[in-house]
């Protein structure tokens, strides 16, 4: 049976009203026009649909579209301030860290989960938390970079 959802989508409420079981991606996506977030796998293997949920990491194709339910859901359309980009999309740019672009909104929504809960993460740290997100261009060196390069210009930016 259908329920009336509200998801606050990068500041924004939206409301839909449809199945609660539908994945949260499909409702981003087709009811929402919110495309940044992918469709890759769709069982959780990938890490191409994940977005924030109440500021945690969620691989939104299989969660519930009603556990999101008066939840803040961040997707890349979310990160920049205005045309500032986030510390960690700059430094994807800045690394190179970009090739056909599938991987990258996870990659980087993953990355700035990371850095939320760790500031100061190791490469083992990087690489460990990184590991449900798979490049099909195999750009690991480079957004293992991109997440070092990110960690220390927050940092910088906190001491400041
Ligand atoms: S599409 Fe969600 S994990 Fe692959
Ligand atoms: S940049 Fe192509 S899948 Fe990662």
């Amino acid at each position: 049976m259908d329920a009336t959802i509200t998801l606050i989508v990068n500041g924004q409420k939206r409301t839909v009203v449809t199945d609660p079981e539908r994945p949260l991606l499909e409702v981003l996506r087709e009811d929402l026009g919110v495309m940044g977030p992918k469709y890759g796998c769709g069982e959780g293997r990938c890490g191409a649909c994940t977005v924030l949920m109440g500021g945690q990491r969620a691989l939104s194709c299989v969660t519930p579209v009603g556990s999101a339910n008066d939840k803040e859901i961040t997707t890349i359309e979310g990160l920049a301030d205005g045309d500032r980009l986030h510390p960690v999309q700059k430094a994807f740019l800045d690394e190179g860290a970009i090739q056909c672009g599938y991987c990258t909104p996870g990659m980087i929504l993953s990355a700035v989960a990371l850095l939320e809960e760790n500031r100061r993460p190791t490469d083992e740290q990087i690489v460990e938390w990184m590991n449900g997100n798979i490049c099909r261009c195999n750009g690991y060196a480079k957004i293992l970079n991109a997440v070092r390069r990110a960690a220390s210009q927050i940092k910088e930016v906190k001491r400041s």
